[in-house]
């Protein structure tokens, strides 16, 4: 998995064999310039999905319920998801453990599938107190296990120690994805602008820049599904 913002992106990612392109809200800061994705809206969302829907033929296209878009209820999450569907999503993101178990229930069981996303969450990252690893096993375990009970397909997991990546992993039976959390889980995200150094601020220590050393953008992205596939990526050195 890559993020993915517009449609000449997601043709090279498409191409370069990335399976699932997500239309992450860190559009937020690697687009749009803030220091969080918070100020994201749903028209933005909306906006880059359909740009992305266009330029992809082949991934699996998973798009972010953005900050306070979904977490007032149920049916509030499905008025905005259906909308994200509308405009060429086929998955849905949205942050959050035992809290989120009802939304997700509810998108699931009207034909929305939907991604969770535990550990490291954005969207909290003033009540996280910053951008910080994120070390509880038992409350993650929870966490994960509310969002597979619930219905979800699959599953993000930030910055969290590999040990407890890979211990998601093996008590769930829907696939992980990883981002700092390890090489176990069952695939890897990074941010597109992080992965080809175009973002100017500052650099987690799970990202690595496939840029260096490749041909072009096309070649970056398709060593880095490499590398994933081989399991190369993440390093010791991209873990926690
Ligand atoms: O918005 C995003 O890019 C994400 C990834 C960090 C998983 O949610």
């Amino acid at each position: 998995m890559l993020t993915c913002y517009d449609a000449s992106f997601a043709t090279l990612c498409d191409a370069a064999g990335v399976e699932i392109l997500l239309v992450g809200d860190s559009l937020g800061m690697v687009v749009q310039g803030h220091d969080s994705t918070l100020p994201v809206t749903m028209e933005d969302m909306e906006y880059h999905v359909r740009l992305v829907a266009r330029g992809s033929e082949k991934a699996l296209i998973v798009a972010d319920l953005p900050f306070a878009s979904y977490q007032v209820s149920p049916e509030q999450a499905y008025s905005n998801a259906a909308r994200l569907m509308v405009a060429g999503a086929q998955m849905v993101k949205l942050e959050g453990g035992q809290v989120m178990a009802d939304s997700v229930r509810f998108l699931v069981e009207r034909g929305i599938p939907v991604c969770g996303h535990v550990g490291l969450t954005p969207q909290s990252v003033h009540q996280l107190g910053g951008y910080r690893v994120q070390r509880d096993t038992e409350r993650l375990l929870a966490e994960a296990r509310a969002v597979e009970q619930a219905g979800a397909a699959m599953l993000v997991l930030e910055a969290i120690p590999a040990t407890l990546g890979r211990q998601v992993t093996e008590a769930l039976s829907i696939p992980t994805i990883g981002i700092g959390a390890g090489k176990d889980c069952s695939g890897q995200v990074l941010v597109l602008h992080d992965m080809l150094d175009i973002y100017p601020g500052r650099k987690a220590r799970f990202v690595k820049n496939f840029l260096a050393g490749a041909s072009g953008v096309q070649d970056a992205i398709r060593r880095y599904v490499e590398a994933v596939k081989s399991g190369a990526f993440p390093a010791p050195e991209h873990t926690f």
